[in-house]
């Protein structure tokens, strides 16, 4: 099958995901679940959380504040939007912005898991501790986790099913909204990264 078609058939199953413990709050609230967006080709991934209320009313990830933050730090950095492929853990928009609960990330991850073989990145950003605790966990990395004040800017390398990937640590943009300091380190992170996007571009 296609690249096209198999993450179209994610798309499709996680769209009739009843037994989802967010299905019937997308079905309440007349909202869509986010399943991701960018070049299926891309050698960067982008790992988020969960969708917010933009991003459930859209069925788009980041296309809210900060989606907005996101933007600015990759146009910095200079790595066109359309160039990688985001998407997050979880995939319907949890109630009130909570934290994702244990039980929705087993529900979602292995949709992201199919979608990281699908696309088959080099290098794996992950946005925020769900996310950095969900792919390192995923890459045999968990005894290296560390708390994100220390582990953002860092990368690892690891071995994926199809060669060897890069993860790099960041936190996430939505901590910069309000945040003018850390809105710079996420500058300065973001910036590394762009190491990795040149190195994949030669
Ligand atoms: N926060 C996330 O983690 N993901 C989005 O898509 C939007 C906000």
């Amino acid at each position: 099958m296609e690249k096209t078609e198999r993450l179209e058939k994610i798309k499709e199953e996680v769209l009739n995901l009843r037994e989802s413990p967010l299905y019937a709050e997308r079905i309440k609230n007349k909202v869509h679940p986010v399943i991701g967006e960018g070049d299926y080709d891309a050698d960067i991934l982008f790992v988020g959380e969960a969708p917010g209320r933009n991003e459930a009313k859209t069925g788009r990830p980041f296309c809210g504040a900060a989606g907005k933050i996101l933007d600015e730090l990759l146009a910095n950095a200079g790595i066109p939007r359309d160039h990688i492929y985001i998407t997050n853990i979880v995939k319907d928009r949890p109630p009130f912005n909570r934290d994702p609960l244990p039980e929705e990330i087993a529900v979602y991850g292995p949709f992201l898991d199919r979608q990281i073989d699908i696309i088959q990145p080099k290098v794996i950003a992950t946005l925020g501790r769900y996310a950095m605790q969900y792919i390192m966990k995923k890459f045999n990395k968990e005894s290296e986790i560390v708390p994100i004040g220390q582990a953002h800017g860092k990368a690892y390398e690891a071995q994926a099913s199809y060669g060897p990937i890069t993860i790099v640590s960041l936190y996430h943009p939505a901590v910069a909204v309000y945040n003018v300091h850390t809105k710079e380190t996420l500058k300065e992170d973001f910036n590394r990264l762009s190491k990795y996007y040149e190195r994949d571009r030669k």
